[in-house]
């Protein structure tokens, strides 16, 4: 395993479509390996493979909640359902949180590293973070979508994704 470069926004990756997953071989392997390394390393709650500069649909996410760490890919949004108003980072916009609307609900679907089909059905803060995580893989930042930006001037920061 290994920690991987975080690109920053600016990067013209970032804004790029990643691409379907069709062989889940071991070089995917080592990715959500690094990936979850590396998000940990840093601290934060979610990665998407653009943001290591791999242009493929694989996420990460761990809100530190009973699921533990979880690993898609090919992730789908399916259903949704409501809608919260939060504040969110990402570790691709160093410094920056911003309150975005995000659905309360979602169901989301895709494959574990096995490939096998998994579905989740998240709400509150693990449905914003499939959300956030997805947009990577659209080419897509949080800030993209209107937005409110808070200030902080303590280290109380939520987790980045
Ligand atoms: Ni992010």
């Amino acid at each position: 395993m290994a920690i991987r470069n975080v690109l920053k926004e600016g990067d013209e990756t970032l804004r790029k479509q990643s691409r379907e997953v069709t062989n889940i071989n071991e070089r995917i392997h080592t990715l959500l390996d690094d990936m979850a390394e590396t998000m940990y390393a840093t601290d934060g709650v979610g990665l998407a493979a653009p943001q290591v500069g791999v242009l493929r649909r694989v996420i990460v996410i761990d809100i530190r909640d009973s699921n533990g760490l979880i690993e898609l890919i090919n992730p789908v949004i399916t259903e949704q359902s409501g809608y919260q108003y939060g504040e969110e980072g990402c570790l691709s916009v160093p410094g920056v949180v911003a309150k975005v609307e995000r659905p309360f609900e979602v169901t989301v679907k895709g494959l574990n590293r096995s490939g096998e089909e998994v579905e989740y059905k998240a709400v509150d803060f693990l449905a914003k973070a499939f959300c956030h995580e997805i947009d990577h893989l659209n080419g897509m930042l949080f800030i993209d979508h209107p937005h409110e930006l808070v200030e902080y001037d303590d280290e109380e920061e939520e987790g980045e994704e």
